[in-house]
């Protein structure tokens, strides 16, 4: 897709990563993001001692967004502790899904591809309205 910063991406999730809080898995994310209206947002994961309730990087991602303003996900990247791309793992696809753009496109370690190809037949807020009509 033309027009997308993805070094400016990848430099945001590194920059996010460097926060994480993850003494338990030893395995620091980082995940960023280009919103509709040409900000970007960005998150890391944030572990607990109750292993359960630890945070996604890409939960931290999808609170900023709502807390700055809310707007659509445009394009997305998210990095392990050794700055490679990392996919996100599936409840968090299931997170950015919720807030994207049609046809959002996300950095994979097979290229870029849309949310759709990551999430194909997903569920999302149109069932509810589909059923609710
Ligand atoms: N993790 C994320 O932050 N995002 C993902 O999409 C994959 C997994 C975190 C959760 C946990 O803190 C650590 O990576 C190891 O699973």
């Amino acid at each position: 897709m033309s027009g997308i910063d993805w070094a400016e991406l990848k430099k945001a999730a590194i920059a996010a990563m460097r926060h994480a809080y993850a003494p338990y898995s030893d395995f620091p994310v980082g995940a960023a993001a280009l919103v509709d209206d040409g900000r970007i947002v960005s998150g890391c994961n944030v572990e607990n001692a109750s292993y359960g309730v630890g945070l996604c990087a890409e939960c931290s991602l999808v609170s900023q967004l709502a807390m700055t303003g809310g707007g659509k996900l445009v394009a997305f990247y998210c990095v392990d502790g050794n700055e490679d791309v990392l996919m996100p793992c599936g409840r968090c696809r299931q997170l950015l899904y919720e807030h994207s753009a049609p046809g959002m496109v996300l950095e994979t370690l097979s290229g870029h591809k849309t949310i759709d190809e990551v999430l194909p037949d997903a569920f999302g807020p149109g069932q509810l309205e589909e059923y609710r009509s």
